[in-house]
């Protein structure tokens, strides 16, 4: 359960110094630098930060004399010790209070911004401790304001990242569990009275929706959006929304429309770029603006495309659009747990549409109340950030998580939650598909009835199914809505050729794209034939897995990447990216009012493909 730390949005646009960098660190493998032999806290701890007062003095640490990790970054990657380590490390910074004169003028309010740390941390300032964090990728704040007095302070953050049954993620995930301070670290300035949250967007009706959450003595909102000659004071309502009256340009997949938008709020001032756009779902298909929208995606998770590490930051950011672009994509699967602020940036200023996912994955205890809570706080971190991208259409409560009375009352409550924060946006969560015989795959996992799109998560031919009946399988599910495939693929290592039955071939994964593809196509909503809308094969990247211990082949990766984790081609790239190619410029799914289009008028083309022979194998 956190405690003493805020949520607070549009940091990007506000005042700050950076506290990006090199940091000393202590590793405290024994949790030595908070609780004593005594198990009780430790006055003498390592958030002391303590120097010896006098030559008998026995202090038996030194951040000034300890290595440095730098922030931010994971530390799995930065020292060859540290890249299976679970445990806590101490990280040490000294932060100069600003002079007297800046702080009085204007008087104001100060912030330590944590973009994210991984999976627990407390934060202290000059031996006093403020707050603690449980969530990995979340951003959060911690005001200073008054304790930033001119001069030298030491700032010191504890982050552990061990694995617990009762947190979120639990025990066992398909991806490195990266410690430390993974996102940036940033003093922000704010005035007395100031926005902590303002976010606008477009309901499924077309209307500019918006809030605003205003934290001191309260003053009037105005909004200027200034290509729209509006310059208003916001009239909110009891919960802080609000309404505008205004005809947009919107927004679009492809075609990027943003504008520059400017909050007030007292001396407070925030300018942001919005764009607008309205997502719904009409039966089994996914209508943006009023257009029938096929989803042409592809999965990520948050490591650079080189040197396998946590990415964070605009650059990391925009060498993983870049190939994603490449591959022709308007839709990106960023899983599954809240990626950077600069991925959905990056994704509003390029046109192309987000998946947002909280780390509720495989086995979590979903019958534990302070579990479900700090699943709200995760949640409420990730939309009240966000909520303000018109690249975002998709809030995911979870990934893979067996069905169970508790399970699903639990994602019940977050798909609530979610929609309370943000009634604007599709709820989903990815649901796991066990191996069947049968070629008609029904879904029908309860959770169907919660979300708006039914996300499925299928690997016929690699962890079961034989490759040559995959091009004629169907799917259905009694809900009536979109399914898109969260994930489907398989594994091959980079320039390791064969023929197409031998498994980690670049061949045999391209044959399993192959007859995924023709599947997919012949289950296309968008064309009358099925209720697929949509797709995020998994994955854009190989990246590190702990549990991926092949070696000459896994070694330590997850090898469902199209590109290796340096980011070489593997053949299966083309083969997306031509039939994304191909049903981009087939007309399909490109404007022209579909809300009343009969999708049998004139179904998409076939897509043609050359059914590999797959071997079964039913084991992860
Ligand atoms: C799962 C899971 C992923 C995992 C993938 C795999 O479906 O959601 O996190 O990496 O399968 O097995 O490669």
């Amino acid at each position: 359960m956190n405690s003493g730390t805020v949520t607070m949005s549009n940091v990007l646009q506000r005042q700050r110094i950076s506290l990006d960098g090199d940091w000393n660190v202590i590793v405290d493998p024994y949790e030595m630098g908070y609780v004593g032999i005594l198990e009780q806290r430790n006055d003498r701890g390592f958030f002391r930060d303590h120097k010896p007062r006098h030559p008998g003095d026995r202090v038996e640490y030194d951040f000034d004399a300890s290595p440095t990790l730098r922030v931010p970054g994971d530390w799995n990657t930065q020292h060859e010790r540290l890249h299976y380590y679970e445990g806590t490390v101490w990280y040490r910074r000294i932060i100069e209070g600003p002079p007297e004169e800046q702080q009085r003028n204007p008087p104001g309010r100060v912030f330590v911004h944590v973009g994210a740390a991984n999976h627990t941390s407390r934060v202290f300032l000059d031996g006093q401790e403020l707050a603690t964090h449980v969530g990995g990728f979340g951003p959060f704040a911690v005001e200073v304001t008054g304790r930033l007095s001119p001069g030298a302070h030491s700032l010191v953050v504890q982050v552990d990242n061990r694995r617990e049954k009762d947190r979120i993620p639990a025990m066992r995930s398909d991806w490195w569990n990266f410690g430390g301070l993974t996102r940036s670290i940033d003093l922000v300035f704010v005035p007395d009275t100031f926005l902590r949250h303002a976010w606008l967007t477009m309901s499924p009706d077309g209307r500019v929706v918006g809030g605003v959450e205003i934290d001191g003595p309260t003053a009037p909102v105005r909004l200027r959006i200034p290509e729209l000659d509006l310059d208003t004071a916001v009239e909110l309502d009891a919960k802080g929304r609000f309404e505008l009256d205004l005809e947009p340009e919107r927004w679009h997949p492809g075609a990027p429309r943003l504008y520059d938008v400017h909050w007030s709020c007292g001396d407070d001032r925030i300018d942001d770029r919005v764009g607008f756009r309205t997502v719904e779902t009409v039966g089994e298909r996914i209508v943006i603006n009023g257009e029938t929208t096929f989803l042409r995606g592809i999965s990520m998770h948050a490591e650079a495309l080189s040197g396998g590490r946590r990415s964070h930051g605009p650059d990391d950011a925009a060498a993983l659009f870049d190939l994603a672009e490449e591959l022709g994509v308007n839709f990106v699967r960023l899983a599954h747990y809240q990626h950077d602020e600069h991925m959905v940036r990056e994704a509003d200023r390029r046109g192309i549409l987000t998946w947002c996912e909280l780390p509720v994955y495989w086995g979590i205890a979903f019958d534990q109340p302070h579990v479900l809570e700090n699943a709200h706080e995760q949640l409420d971190e990730l939309i009240t950030r966000d909520r303000c991208r018109a690249s975002t259409i998709f809030w995911s409560m979870a990934n893979e998580t067996m069905p169970s009375p508790e399970r699903n009352a639990f994602l019940a409550s977050l798909a609530e939650r979610a929609r309370e924060l943000d009634g604007t946006r599709l709820v989903s969560a990815a649901l796991l598909t066990l191996p069947t015989a049968d070629r008609d795959h029904l879904v029908d996992d309860p959770l169907g009835a919660i979300v708006d799109v039914v996300a499925i998560n299928q690997y016929l031919g690699w962890y079961y199914g034989e490759r040559a009946l995959i091009p004629s399988t169907t799917w259905s599910t009694p809900f009536g809505k979109p399914v898109i495939f969260t994930e489907m693929g398989g594994g091959a290592k980079y320039a390791n050729h064969g023929d197409d039955g031998q498994i980690w071939t670049e061949e045999f994964q391209a044959a399993i794209y192959e007859a995924q593809l023709a599947m997919v196509d012949a289950n296309r909503a968008d064309a009358g034939r099925g209720p697929v809308a949509g797709l995020s094969p998994w994955i854009l990247k190989d990246f590190r897995a702990p549990v991926r211990v092949l070696p000459g082949i896994q070694d330590g990766y997850n090898r469902k990447g199209l590109v290796s984790e340096e980011g070489e081609k593997k053949l299966a790239f083309d083969v997306l990216r031509s039939y994304y190619d191909e049903i981009e410029h087939a007309g399909r799914t490109t404007p022209g009012h579909d809300r009343d289009r009969d999708p049998d008028s004139d179904p998409a083309p076939e897509h043609d493909q050359h059914a590999g022979h797959g071997s079964e194998d039913d084991h992860r």
